[in-house]
């Protein structure tokens, strides 16, 4: 049996940086609110004319320096984002283009946060079954450019980022199992309500019922890592960590309670970067990769959760 490993990770945060102090110049907030509310100290900025694809190539070519493969060897590439540079090419023809590897596949998948999810779940079935050797998964978000900076609802949650891995195949178990889930009956809860075929607002915007969004990412999150441990037989025991979507503390803390599972064993990054989307997961595990926590052979569980409503899971041995 051929299952897909992650052979490389990488990320990638823009240099500019709002802090909470910086937000309570800007809306009626305080460090305090957003601290406890959130667990969000700060999160980093694209700069003027820095976009997704400029994020993610960063993070792209560190992911395939750390697995030792050549750019122009990669003969795949999905990408979650739901902050594309343009209306097409997408961002995946526009990475491809950038890394100069030509004529594979490349997409982007457009599922809010849950969209690396989405992306990891989709290029596992093609490396398993042969049909791609170097794939190239990403999610990279520049969600400042659709944040109502005057809405301090959203404005203290979401930022920018990209994270990035690589796919090969391999006989040794990788990726065990993916678990993809959407429920549109919530489409109105979270939302950035303008688009090409609707006609674009005046104003791109995030909405977001923050506490209706929280309820419902604590309920299916938790079924979600459930699901994937019953798929495979284990129990929370098993596991070596949790690597969340890093939207909110609290809504891990809240996953982690349900599981009965030791905040120790959850890898957190939100503190220093805020909500980053389809970036979060990729994000806080090549973080845990690099310094050392996440070491090969170990047992993970990613997850994330986002509008649409949009959710999905994976259980990966490094
Ligand atoms: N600063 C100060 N006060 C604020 C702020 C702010 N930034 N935002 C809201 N408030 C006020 C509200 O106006 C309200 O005041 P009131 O009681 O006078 O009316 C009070 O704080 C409490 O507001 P709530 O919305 O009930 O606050 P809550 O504890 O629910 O926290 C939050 C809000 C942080 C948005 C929370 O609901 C949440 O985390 N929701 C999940 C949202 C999320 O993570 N979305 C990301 C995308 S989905 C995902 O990635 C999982």
């Amino acid at each position: 049996m051929i299952y897909s490993r992650i052979t490389g990770t990488g990320s990638y945060l823009p240099e500019k940086v709002i802090t909470n102090f910086d937000l309570e110049k800007m809306v009626d907030t305080t460090d305090e609110w957003i601290r406890t509310r959130t667990g969000i100290e700060r999160r980093h900025i694209a700069a003027d004319g820095q976009t997704t694809v400029d994020l993610a190539e960063v993070a792209a070519r560190r992911a395939l320096d750390a697995a030792g493969i050549a750019p122009t060897d990669v003969d795949y590439i999905a990408f979650g984002t739901t902050t594309p540079d343009l209306v097409f090419p997408n961002c995946g023809v526009l990475l491809q283009q950038r890394l100069g590897c030509r004529g594979g596949p490349a997409f982007s998948v457009e599922t809010a946060c849950a969209g690396f999810m989405y992306a990891l779940s989709i290029a596992d079935k093609y490396v398993r079954c042969g049909e791609a050797r170097r794939a190239l998964v990403i999610g990279s978000e520049t969600l400042s450019r659709i944040t109502d900076w005057s809405d301090r609802g959203t404005a203290v949650l979401f930022a920018d980022g990209a994270g990035a891995v690589v796919l090969e195949p391999s006989e040794a178990p990788g990726i065990l199992s993916t678990h993809l889930h959407a429920d549109g009956q919530y489409k109105d809860l979270l939302c950035c309500a303008s688009g090409v075929s609707k006609g674009f607002a005046p104003k791109l915007k995030i909405t977001m019922s923050g506490n209706e969004v929280f309820k419902i990412a604590v309920i299916k999150l938790g079924e979600s890592v459930e699901e994937t441990l019953a798929a495979n037989g284990l129990n929370k025991e098993a596991l070596d960590w949790l690597v969340p979507h890093q939207a909110n503390i609290r809504i891990i803390q809240a996953t982690a309670r349900r599981l009965d599972l030791p905040m120790e064993k959850v890898i957190l990054t939100v503190k220093e970067h805020g909500n980053t989307s389809a970036a979060s997961v990729p994000l806080a595990l090549d973080v845990a990769v690099r310094d050392g926590r996440i070491t090969r052979g170990q047992l993970l569980l990613l997850e994330a959760f986002g509008g649409g409503f949009t959710w999905g899971s994976a259980l990966v041995r490094y």
